[in-house]
């Protein structure tokens, strides 16, 4: 059975929380949105109409889903993340808190991106002769990307390479890099990074505080480190 809002079709076993959005018309001809099963979209989740979400979908709270966006399954869009429209996720990308991802921006498959990472589409916004169509970046499957990095306007990241924290990417990157630093300076992805992205990372069925969480227990810090929390 699936659940039909006013402009949104939302699968089985999905749940909504309170002051949810979704399938918001942004304009009077606009479409439906289409969440899969299994999904949780959590207070403060806006979502417009024309955009179609796969199984296993969860956002944080906040998180902002412009139109025209087409989601894999096992994605995950955390707190305060937006993503401005026209966007592409395949399966398996998880993105985490306070990212942006403007519009026209690809992502393959089993992609991480860390916090506070910024992707940008234009290159010398409200500089140009003639403006150009703004076009984000294209990331890869298996490209983890480290919290705090910015990736400018039409690069493309290769498959599985490994971006560092805080690194700015300014130029393509070939498959099986490892970027760091401000301009992100290209080398060979060490031999101990050279593996796609754990699935365990990229395809879990419940994230951080999920309400089907087996035992609360299994969230707490480890043993040894119980006593400094205590302490607080
Ligand atoms: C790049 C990275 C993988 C290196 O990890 P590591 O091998 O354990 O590295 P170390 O901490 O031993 O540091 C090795 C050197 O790299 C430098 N370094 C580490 N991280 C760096 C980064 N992000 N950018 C630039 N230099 C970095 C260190 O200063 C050190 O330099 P030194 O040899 O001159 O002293 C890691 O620091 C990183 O950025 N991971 C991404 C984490 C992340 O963003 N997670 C998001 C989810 S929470």
């Amino acid at each position: 059975m699936t659940h039909a809002y006013d402009n949104a079709v939302i699968g089985e076993g999905t749940t909504i929380e309170e002051d949810v959005r979704v399938g918001f018309r942004y304009h009077r001809d606009c479409g439906r949105a289409i969440i899969g099963q299994h999904g949780i979209l959590r207070a403060g989740t806006l979502i417009y109409g024309d955009v179609t979400i796969g199984d296993y979908f969860q956002t944080g709270h906040y998180a902002v889903i412009r139109a025209k966006v087409r989601i894999g399954d096992y994605c995950t869009v955390c707190n305060h993340s937006t993503l401005e429209g026209l966007i592409r996720f395949g399966d398996g990308v998880r993105i985490m808190s306070h990212v942006y991802i403007p519009s026209r921006t690809w992502f393959g498959n089993h992609v991480f991106v860390g916090p506070g990472v910024t992707f940008l589409n234009a290159r010398m916004p409200g500089r140009e002769e003639v403006m150009t169509t703004p076009r984000g970046a294209t990331i890869e499957d298996d490209v983890m990307i480290g919290g705090g990095c910015t990736i400018l306007a039409g690069v493309t990241i290769g498959e599985r390479s490994f971006i560092a924290a805080g690194a700015v990417v300014t130029k393509d990157i070939p498959p099986r890099s490892f970027v760091a630093g401000v301009p992100g300076k290209i080398q060979p992805l060490l031999a101990h990074l050279d593996r796609p992205n754990d699935r365990a990372l990229t395809q879990q069925p419940r994230d951080l505080w999920h309400p089907d969480t087996p035992d609360l227990s299994a969230l707490d810090w480890p043993a040894d480190w119980m006593c400094r929390f205590e302490d607080a």
